[in-house]
């Protein structure tokens, strides 16, 4: 990732885990790390990455936070700073944030605050983090009035992607990744669009090879975009969040309990797609191209009594919206994301409906 003095390497590969003290030798950094993870990782990968740097001669402390979004509370938040004052962690101490996107979250979090910043390595596990959340710098936890409110952009100084890790994710998680690998392609490469569907049995068997790939075209992606606009500021990096509007407010509708973020994230596509087609701007052939890739996705119903105003409210809260008025990014074709301001309420009422998002309210 291209960021002048926060430039930092991805190193993508199977076995790379094991190679962890060279990785983190080559960024100046020895002797010394705390390993942040969660109560599930910690006698797996977490582990796991101990005995490789112990073995290389490092000390490692471990500190574990709780499984799943509970860990980006304040709470847990709070603990992590106390842990880390009791382990006598310093300035120049490496905080390794071995785990999904949640211990990425939080643990990058504290490494942007506690004495100002401490140097952070992420050792991503689940798909999504090392195709998404591992790169970029975004880091947060969440108020309890709303979700990632309380964050910093702060850069890693190396991430680190053992596709290997991998083979243990439920198929939840795995498409919960696949979801934000479809982003990519549908808002930026149709020919990994084409690709993704010819190897998809694979990815789905997890096969090492297949994962390696859609990790490294993702992180690619995203290392570009973050290069060119790395706050944010509408530029390149608003693309990313392609199907992220509707599906940041269904998965707040749900309070994050009923929809993974890539299934959140697929419904969004599914609308983000019918919108596009409603302005005319996909041909035939790129819009069964993303209806079939979208297809392998999964996308649970929304629970029983889920209303179409709670949704629509969750809409006017992101944090992207312009004046009240939510941000959509459509496809202008495959490949062509574009950024627009004026959907209207009726005809995105209809794009839900067309996309198949039945909720109390729709069908009006
Ligand atoms: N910072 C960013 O740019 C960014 C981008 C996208 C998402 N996010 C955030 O990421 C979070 C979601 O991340 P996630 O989907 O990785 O969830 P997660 O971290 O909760 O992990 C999902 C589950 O998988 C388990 N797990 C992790 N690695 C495993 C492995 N190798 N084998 C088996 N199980 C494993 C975890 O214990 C957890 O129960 C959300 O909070 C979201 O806001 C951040
Ligand atoms: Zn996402």
């Amino acid at each position: 990732v291209r960021l002048k003095e926060r430039s930092y390497p991805i190193r993508i590969g199977r076995g790379s885990l094991a190679t962890l003290p060279a990785l983190l030798a080559g960024r100046g950094l020895g002797g010394r790390a705390v390993i942040v993870t969660d109560s599930y990782l910690r006698g797996r990968a977490a582990r796991e990455v101990s005995l490789i740097l112990c073995e290389a001669g490092w000390s490692a402390s471990l500190i574990v936070l709780p499984r799943g979004e509970l860990a980006k509370s304040f709470a847990v938040l709070e603990r992590l700073y106390g842990s880390l004052i009791s382990a006598r962690v310093e300035r120049g101490t490496p905080l390794l944030a071995v785990g999904g996107g949640t211990v990425g979250d939080c643990a990058g979090f504290a490494a942007a605050t506690y004495f100002r910043g401490i140097p952070l390595v992420h050792v991503p596990t689940t798909l999504l983090a090392q195709v998404d959340s591992s790169i970029g710098g975004k880091t947060a936890v969440n108020h309890p009035l709303a979700k990632n409110a309380v964050g910093a952009f702060y850069q890693p100084v190396l991430v680190v992607c053992d596709p290997q890790i991998l083979s243990s994710l439920p198929r939840r998680e795995l498409l919960s990744g696949l979801a934000e690998a479809v982003k990519v392609a549908l808002a930026f490469d149709p020919a990994f669009a084409r690709w993704l569907l010819r190897h998809w049995d694979k990815l789905l068997a997890c096969e090492p090879a297949a994962l390696e790939r859609v990790v490294r075209v993702c992180a690619a992606w995203k290392a570009k975009v973050v290069a060119q606009d790395e706050r944010d500021l509408c530029g390149a990096r608003q693309f990313l969040n392609f199907g992220h509007t509707l599906g940041h407010a269904l998965e707040s509708a749900t309070f994050y309990r009923h929809f993974t973020h890539g299934e959140g994230v697929a419904w969004g596509m599914a609308a983000a797609l019918a919108l596009s087609q409603g302005r005319g701007w996909l041909t035939g052939g790129e819009l069964s191209l993303a209806v079939a890739l979208l297809g392998r996705l999964e996308r649970p119903a929304p629970p029983k009594g889920l209303r179409w105003r709670a949704v629509l409210s969750g809409l006017r809260r992101d944090k992207k919206a312009r004046d009240l008025r939510a941000v959509f990014i459509l496809l202008r074709g495959l490949g062509r994301a574009e950024a627009v301001d004026d959907v209207t309420p009726a005809e995105l009422r209809r794009a839900a409906r067309l996309s198949g998002l039945a909720l109390l309210g729709t069908n009006r």
